[in-house]
């Protein structure tokens, strides 16, 4: 995500949830005013199945191709299938120039996956949820990070509400491996805190597309994010 470093931030902004509800132009109009206003501060949006239902493939492709030098755009499908059914979705997801896409990885089997799409489609591994009572993935968390180092995939999603899983992960990843952390403001996780923790992304949604004023909410976590790592 070379476009951190030019715009000095590592927030990507997840656009599921928005004040206004309204039909499909309302809300194509919305996130294009949005993207405008947050160009130059936040580094990638993520996109998943409230925004595609909402808009429909064609209207999202169009929005896509109208900011995707500006974005990084991340596909949060949380894929989880038969690996030739996933290469067949990241196909899609890669024609319609997603950059990068987030999927499960307990159902295994991916090595031929993550071959065949490595350098063209990032991908991101779920380690640990953000939310609480995910007691399964938790009992996992140590498989499934083994698991995301032998695809070596591009990253791994683990809660911003979840410090110490973080360091752990951290401490077993190379250090080109991502660890994206969702969780930021409404689901409990503090700006920065992610990072601090050895985090190199946070993703933040509500926090940002339900505020008043959602430039002056991503600048308190970008201000806060540039204090943490010297930015
Ligand atoms: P809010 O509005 O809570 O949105 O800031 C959070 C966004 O992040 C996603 N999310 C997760 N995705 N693992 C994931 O792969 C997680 O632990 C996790 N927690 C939240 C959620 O889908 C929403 O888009």
């Amino acid at each position: 995500m070379s476009l951190a470093a030019s715009k000095r931030s590592r927030l990507i902004l997840a656009l599921d949830v928005f004040a206004s509800r309204g039909s499909m132009g309302t809300i194509c109009e919305h996130v294009e005013r949005l993207l405008e206003e947050l160009r130059d501060i936040v580094v990638g949006v993520k996109i998943g199945l409230p925004l595609l239902l909402s808009l429909g493939v064609n209207r999202l492709k169009q929005l896509i191709a109208d900011f995707r030098n500006d974005y990084y755009m991340l596909a949060d499908f949380k894929l989880a299938d038969v690996p030739h059914i996933m290469e067949r979705s990241l196909e899609r997801l890669s024609e319609m120039r997603f950059d990068g896409a987030i999927l499960h990885l307990f159902p295994m089997g991916y090595e031929r996956v993550a071959e065949s799409f490595r350098g063209k489609l990032g991908m991101y591994g779920v380690v640990l949820m953000s939310h609480r009572g995910c007691e399964l993935l938790e009992s996992s968390f140590d498989a499934l990070l083994n698991y995301a180092l032998k695809l070596r995939l591009d990253g791994v999603i683990v809660g911003a509400t979840r410090l110490e899983a973080i360091k752990r992960a951290r401490a077993r990843l190379e250090r080109t491996t991502l660890i994206l952390s969702p969780g930021v403001g409404y689901q409990g996780g503090k700006e920065a805190s992610a990072l601090e923790a050895g985090a190199d992304f946070e993703i933040v949604g509500r926090l940002v597309t339900l505020s008043a004023n959602p430039r002056a909410s991503v600048q308190r976590v970008v201000d806060a994010q540039r204090r943490a790592l010297g930015l």
